[in-house]
């Protein structure tokens, strides 16, 4: 029997005290995004801001279609963009937030779906370099994961399919 441990930290901040200014600013275009989201019909605005290794960043919100399952989620939108303009500059981090002001009662901090965590471990792995995660929640609270193996351990990866691949030419 062979076991794997798999050991995680996921750190809590209360302000932005511990953060640069790249990070801030990463911050700052994030909970802007979250303005232009297009969610008529769950109501639940979510911003993403992608920052890329050559201090870039691309905007992306939750775009929702009255045919459910073809809207595309904050994360998706922004890394997509992102990749769209520059395919050749790994991305560094990514920061997401939602509308607070909607619901003054709700104080949670919400994380990535798994089809997300998906698409941002494909970006780790085709640059191979991790990718910070920065969770925003209301005022300055931020929650930081260090890469998507924290969130997604074991996930399924493009190395798998070359196997197969390359088998066949
Ligand atoms: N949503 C995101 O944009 N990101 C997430 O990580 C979770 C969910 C969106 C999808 C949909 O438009 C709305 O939030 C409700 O699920």
């Amino acid at each position: 029997m062979k076991e794997l441990k798999i050991e995680s930290s996921i750190r809590f901040f209360e302000d932005y005290s511990s953060f640069n200014a790249e990070e801030v600013a990463l911050f700052k275009s994030c909970k802007n995004a979250v303005n232009q989201a297009y969610a008529p019909y769950s109501r639940f605005r979510v911003g993403a801001a992608v920052l890329l290794e050559d201090g870039s960043m691309y905007e992306g919100n939750n775009q929702e279609n009255a045919a459910y399952p073809s809207g595309l989620c904050a994360e998706r939108v922004a890394l997509f963009y992102a990749s769209a303009i520059k395919p050749n500059v790994a991305v560094k981090a990514i920061a997401v937030t939602i509308d607070y002001s909607n619901n003054p009662d709700f104080d949670d901090i919400i994380s990535p779906c798994g089809g997300c965590r998906q698409v941002i471990a494909e970006y780790e792995h085709k640059f191979n370099q991790a990718i910070s995660i920065y969770l925003l929640g209301k005022e300055e609270k931020v929650c930081l994961i260090d890469s998507m193996k924290v969130l997604l351990p074991f996930y399924f990866s493009g190395d798998i399919l070359k196997a197969f691949t390359e088998k066949e030419s």
